[in-house]
């Protein structure tokens, strides 16, 4: 070893030790005569010390020693004059008597520190140099602990990991795949796996019974804070279970989890079905972190003056606690918030509790101070709160009134990102309707569309509804759901094929394309297929979650950005006419 000991491990039980220690020069202060280091490695920071008068050589050349040079130093451990509380070696310095220089270096783009001047894309230009910086290995060593704690808690249980491949087939369910094409199979193509759903499958079939596997996925869909195009899934499978025991399993992972890496006991999860969290937070991933649940007027909105109430399918509402002292100006900014293009609220319409009880709302002259006590006493309001009411179709305004909540959340300071409230959302719909998704490819639209995936096993009491209301049927599926994110989604399979070719019928697959595409999963199903499910973790969800971010890219050391490219390697790039020839591509101009 080029060390003895890394730089931060040293304190004051090691003075007047010698010692060797390699690293990065962080900074230097030249105080005159006196002169000292910050020596940095993936441990800490170990300071230097350097005195001019009783060592005018070595101290030259410490003075010679820029930003991020890379040094090898050999000295003796001293007590600090001046000592620093804030670090683990803040007690101690080495009296450096010898430096050697492993290698030089450029002056960086950007300070490596914890605070930093570089700009987003330049710290993703040079990844390498970022990686350095406390803050973004600090969340590496973060997903690294969530991967150990993670196999720990599933080799307990007696799951295998076991690898499933990366070159498959494409399908045209779900996400749209990255494809890969085949140089010994000209015209033909690989697809890279958007999950490994029907490779866990199939272990099952195999009799695996419990499989998982911490594994790349990839889905060319947009890009957003939480969505990468190749990202990790905590992937298991487990066979003879019912969804109980699924929900008991993965309830205990999260747990796990929880306590062993962050030291927090996270209660019982609460179960909320599909259909209440849609109608009290208008969202399949609801943020209970805090209440303000939705409240439905409709029964006491319709039949005065107000046109804009009368005429709406929904008219649905939240109460801010405390908020009533809004000024014009928030509630204008509110309104501009609802009525921006991604929200489309057509308008908002408030009422504020005063601190004497009295009511004042927008729409004073449609309804009396009488009525409005009403809708006080729905939302069951006290003086100082504001109530915020949007109106129209359904669908809409439930999703509109959701961002609406969750702004009000953030403005009000209730989405702590210390807090967590996690919970299982269950009794998803079997099937959506899909208008376009941009998401899926343009032929699937005017289709019923699998809502998690076309292997998840309808409820035994709406399978009769797959003929006559196929909207209406529910499935054996769940999400877990932790502050306002999807952390992981999962479902009891289908394990006959009768019942899987019936399921493709609905999803619009013709017998042939159903064959072509599933024949392998289908075929499977007639030699012995246990009754099976499962679930995965969105582990880079789960690693921002743990360390207290929004975006997951700084929890991934090689992120790609939001136009899904690796600014670093500039990918992804042009190949050779070479190569495409030996592809048998040719590219259309
Ligand atoms: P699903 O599609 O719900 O289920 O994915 C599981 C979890 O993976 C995470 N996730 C993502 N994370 C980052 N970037 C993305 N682009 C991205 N897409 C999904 C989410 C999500 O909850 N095969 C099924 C699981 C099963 O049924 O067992 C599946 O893939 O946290």
């Amino acid at each position: 070893m080029l060390r003895t000991f890394t730089c931060g491990e040293l304190t004051s039980a090691d003075i007047n030790k010698e010692v060797t220690l390699c690293g990065w020069v962080q900074r230097t202060r030249d105080k005159g005569t006196l002169l000292w280091i910050d020596l940095r490695d993936r441990y800490g920071i170990t300071q230097l010390f350097f005195d001019e008068t009783s060592a005018p050589e070595i101290t030259k050349k410490a003075r010679s020693l820029s930003r991020e040079f890379v040094i090898q130093i050999k000295g003796l451990v001293i007590e600090r004059e001046s000592k620093n509380k804030n670090i683990a070696t803040g007690d101690i310095e080495i009296k450096v008597s010898d430096i050697k220089i492993l290698n030089e270096s450029k002056t960086p783009p950007f300070t490596i520190e914890d605070e930093t001047d570089g700009g987003d894309e330049l710290r993703m230009k040079y990844r390498y140099l970022d990686l350095r910086r406390n803050a973004v290995r600090k969340n590496l060593e973060l997903r690294h602990r969530l991967a150990i704690e993670t196999r720990n808690y599933l080799d307990k249980l007696k799951f295998l990991e076991v690898e499933t491949p990366v070159l498959i087939k494409s399908t045209p369910e779900g996400a749209r795949d990255f494809v890969v094409p085949s140089r010994m199979n000209q015209g033909q193509f690989y697809a890279l796996p958007q999950s490994p759903q029907t490779f866990k499958q199939l272990l099952m079939v195999s009799g695996f019974d419990r499989y998982y596997q911490i594994v790349k996925c990839f889905r060319d869909e947009d890009l957003r804070a939480d969505r990468q195009p190749e990202f990790t899934q905590i992937d298991c499978e487990m066979s003879f279970v019912e969804q109980e025991d699924i929900l008991q399993t993965f309830e205990g992972m999260v747990k796990h989890l929880f306590k062993t890496v962050k030291g927090i006991d996270i209660p019982a999860l609460p179960r909320m079905s599909y259909a209440d969290a849609m109608k009290y937070y208008g969202n399949d991933k609801p943020d209970t972190r805090f209440e303000m649940k939705f409240v439905d007027l409709n029964s006491i909105v319709k039949g005065k003056e107000f046109k804009v109430f009368n005429d709406a399918e929904a008219v649905i509402g939240i109460c801010a606690k405390g908020a009533a002292e809004y000024t014009r100006k928030q509630l204008d900014e509110l309104t501009d918030f609802v009525k921006r293009p991604q929200i489309g609220a057509t308008g908002l319409v408030y009422a504020r509790v005063n601190a004497d009880g009295s009511i004042k709302s927008s729409v004073d002259k449609f309804y009396s101070e009488e009525e409005l006590k009403k809708w006080a006493a729905a939302f069951n309001a006290q003086a100082g709160d504001l109530i915020l009411i949007l109106a129209g179709p359904t669908e809409k305004t439930q999703k509109a009134l959701s961002e609406l909540r969750l702004e009000m959340g953030t403005r009000l300071g209730l989405r702590d990102k210390n807090k967590f409230s996690c919970l299982w959302v269950i009794d998803f719909p079997l099937l959506e309707w899909n208008e376009g998704d941009p998401n899926l490819l343009a032929s699937l639209a005017g289709r019923w569309h699998a809502k998690h995936h076309p292997f998840t096993s309808p409820k035994l009491e709406d399978f009769e509804l797959l003929n006559t209301d196929p909207g209406a049927v529910r499935a054996n599926a769940y999400d877990i759901v932790v502050n306002g994110v999807e952390i992981g989604g999962g479902s009891i399979r289908i394990h006959d094929r009768t019942l899987q070719a019936k399921m493709f019928e609905v999803l619009g697959f013709s017998k042939e394309d159903a064959q072509k595409q599933f024949g392998f999963l289908m075929d499977a199903f007639e030699f012995g297929a246990p009754p099976h499910g499962g679930i995965a973790l969105g582990f880079d969800r789960l690693c921002s979650l743990f360390g207290g971010a929004d975006s997951i890219r700084d929890f991934i050391a090689f992120p790609k950005n939001n136009s899904g490219k690796d600014m670093m390697i500039e990918s992804p790039s042009e190949i050779s006419e070479e190569q495409l020839k030996e592809l048998g591509i040719k590219l259309s101009q």
